[in-house]
């Protein structure tokens, strides 16, 4: 009924709209497309109108987010098919700018999901010269009460299971990226963190170098996780959103249920498995001060 292939974007709530908008456009290096009548302001980080939303708030943190689908039906028959699964969906009204056509739901934990069909390209493409300049928004991490109840949801959308840390870190994918989304059982609420790809370990590495000379700490790593085998480091951005810097995470094969074989994965081929908390932190063996989970 609809093919779900792609994190679109993440709307957050922001009380210093200066603030937030001088790091997603300086020090990230997205571009600023448009202010709705709302003022919510949106950020592009290439083609798409926009991947990041900072929506003006008395409040931090995740406000929404947004897959991008392919389908062959009107909005009410995969209205219909999702109360099929009990998702209760609805046309949001007006959509965004660039994204006429938005489905949304509420997930089983309160997070706010749309589902879009279509997003206009920005007119003026390629990517800005300065600043982080990752190659996309590329994964979203946030804390749910339950996991694995979490997981289930998403698999009705069509999500794949990929990996678990122990039973309390689950991941799920809805393309070939590793992961796309998980969820972190957790006694609160909010984002975990939001992760960008970048184009491979030298630019991940003289970022890093770009970040310190803007003031911006790191919080965790680099080091090479075990689930999706990514190279990743954290910061935050103004108003404490975790944001992860990642590359070289595994691809996975749906069709023969293993990550693209890469030298040296610990197992070969590398399946979906269970990982042990610290071997999945850190493959390098590093300790780090900060507790990352
Ligand atoms: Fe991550």
């Amino acid at each position: 009924m609809l093919d779900v292939f792609k994190l679109g974007y993440v709307d957050f709530h922001v009380q210093d709209m200066e603030k937030m908008k001088q790091y997603y456009a300086e020090i990230v290096g997205f571009t600023e497309t448009e202010t709705d009548k709302n003022g919510s302001v949106y950020f592009s980080s290439s083609t798409d109108h926009h991947n990041i939303i900072l929506t003006p708030s008395d409040q931090s943190g995740i406000r929404r987010f947004g897959f991008q689908y392919v389908s062959e039906h009107s909005l009410s028959e995969i209205i219909d098919h999702l109360k099929t699964l009990d998702i209760d969906a609805s046309v949001r009204e007006g959509g965004d700018p660039a994204a006429p056509d938005i489905l949304t739901f509420t997930d089983p934990e309160g997070y706010a999901v749309d589902l879009y069909p279509s997003m206009e390209m920005r007119e003026n493409r390629g990517f800005n010269k300065e600043g982080i300049l990752p190659n996309k928004v590329g994964h979203l991490s946030i804390r749910v009460s339950d996991a694995k109840k979490e997981v289930e949801f998403y698999k009705k959308l069509g999500f794949h299971n990929t990996d678990w840390i122990e039973d309390y870190f689950g991941f799920m994918t809805c393309n070939t990226d590793h992961h796309v989304l998980n969820f972190f059982t957790s006694e609160t609420k909010g984002m975990h963190h939001l992760a960008m790809e970048m184009r491979n370990y030298q630019h991940l590495i003289s970022t890093l170098d770009f970040l310190r000379l803007n003031g911006v700490n790191l919080e965790w790593g680099p080091s090479r996780h075990g689930a999706g085998h990514n190279i990743a480091c954290y910061h935050y951005d103004p108003e404490g959103n975790l944001i992860e810097l990642f590359t070289d995470a595994d691809k996975y094969i749906k069709e023969l249920g293993i990550f693209d074989p890469r030298p040296w994965h610990k197992e070969f081929p590398q399946k979906p498995k269970v990982w042990s908390t610290d071997e999945c932190l850190s493959l390098w063996g590093v300790d780090f001060e900060k507790a990352l989970v």
